[in-house]
């Protein structure tokens, strides 16, 4: 008998972690269609024939989504919307990026860092919500750079308040090592958003459409990790940190595979709220139950993207 057809939704699935994503989800299973919500349509349709190619499955499509935009994470939600896709089970919020020392603002007036990484995110889960068909589940991409306890001090988050996140000071914010700091108190953010979206689903007896973090290791190989990045940079990504980080060093197509198995494996059913260091169930910081910050992060996000109704 077919299997009932069914939609993911990956944002920065071009390439990357998201792209191993989309692969080991089309390739295992025929009846999902995978939608790789990406900022450059070259990029994206390139992907998008490569994984027709590669996994058999003709259900793969391009709907273009630029995170540093909230106009357009609003016409990417009213175009999807509007498709007649099948019904949407999956939400892997995977895209990031991670900035230079120098501020950079988007055209919203917002840090890019925590527009694309976090805010836009928020935004889309928004505008997105209604349409996910029960059992559903969201996917937050994060980072064990979240954790305010690692041994590099130049790694560390720093969550001051959303206010401040979105609109830094560009005197005092142009710091050596502020682009990295940028970086993982926004993944400590997807970690905040997690756990408040999980306590709404609760308070509204909401269980069968799940919210769970996912980190995938350290991937020195991807844009992120290190193709865009000076040579010291790809260097000590990939041959000192690991060094200090035990255990942390993975690939795309191996921690794809397992985000993968986090929105299809019929493991999953039901588990909500946790966090995941690859395929294994740890305890995130508990910095990251911080129930202030939380509210702060909520109540700000609201503001700045002027949502009218929340999950
Ligand atoms: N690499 C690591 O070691 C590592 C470790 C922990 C967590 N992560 C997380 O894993 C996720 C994927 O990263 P990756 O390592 O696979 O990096 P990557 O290869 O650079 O992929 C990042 C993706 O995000 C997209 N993106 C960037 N800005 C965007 C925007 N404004 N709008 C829409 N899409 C945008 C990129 O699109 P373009 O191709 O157009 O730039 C790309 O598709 C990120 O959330 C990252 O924080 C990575």
């Amino acid at each position: 008998m077919a299997l009932a057809e069914q939609t993911v939704i990956i944002t920065g699935a071009n390439t990357g972690l998201g792209y191993s994503c989309a692969k080991n989800i089309a390739a295992e299973n025929k009846s999902w269609h995978v939608i790789l919500a990406c900022r450059d349509s070259k990029k994206a349709d390139e992907a998008v024939r490569n994984l027709i190619v590669e996994t058999g499955n003709p259900n793969i499509y391009f709907l273009p989504l630029d995170l540093s935009s909230f106009d357009s994470v609003k016409a990417f939600s009213s175009k999807y919307i509007q498709s007649n896709y099948p019904p949407l089970k999956g939400l892997v919020c995977n895209a990031g990026i991670a900035g230079e020392d120098e501020v950079v603002f988007t055209k919203d007036g917002i840090e890019s860092t925590f527009q694309v990484n976090c805010l836009s995110h928020f935004l889309l889960i928004q505008l997105l919500f209604k349409k996910l068909i029960p059992p559903a589940r969201i996917l937050m991409v994060s980072s064990e750079l979240h954790r305010n306890n690692g041994s590099m001090k130049a790694f560390l988050p720093n969550y001051t308040n959303a206010q401040e996140l979105a609109y830094p000071n560009k005197e005092n914010s142009n710091i050596k090592g502020s682009g990295q700091i940028r970086y993982s108190t926004s993944k400590l953010c997807m970690l905040f958003y997690t756990h408040k979206i999980n306590d709404l689903f609760h308070e509204k007896g909401i269980n069968n459409i799940t919210i769970n973090a996912f980190n995938p290791g350290l991937m020195p190989d991807t844009g992120l990790g290190g193709l865009n990045r000076k040579l010291f940079q790809k260097f000590f990504l990939k041959y000192i940190l690991p060094i200090f980080v035990k255990g942390a060093l993975s690939t795309p197509q191996r921690s794809g595979k397992l985000l993968a198995q986090l929105i299809i494996s019929d493991k999953f059913n039901g588990m909500s709220g946790k966090y995941f260091d690859r395929e294994k169930e740890i305890a995130p910081s508990d910095e990251s139950f911080d129930k202030n910050k939380i509210a702060d992060l909520w109540n700000t996000s609201i503001k700045i993207t002027k949502i009218e109704n929340e999950i």
